[in-house]
């Protein structure tokens, strides 16, 4: 569940393919490594966001608790 700093507006890429180094976001190295794509989300204020972590929440790129069950 890391929690990163979003800008209102700004469009990030999610990665899903658990091989990018700048997690939780996309460094495109699913286009070599494959296993998946990125999720593109674009944030709806500033501020703080708990994103998904540990791959299992259903509300992807967000974070829904999944990690503690
Ligand atoms: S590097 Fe993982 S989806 Fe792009």
């Amino acid at each position: 569940m890391p929690v990163i700093e979003l800008k209102k507006g700004k469009t990030y890429k999610y990665c899903t393919c658990g091989h990018s180094e700048v997690m939780p976001f996309c460094d495109s190295a699913h286009a070599t490594k494959g296993g998946g794509k990125p999720i593109l989300f674009t944030a709806e204020k500033d501020g703080d966001v708990a994103l998904c972590g540990c791959g299992n929440s259903n509300n992807k790129p967000y974070c829904d608790g999944s990690h503690a069950n």
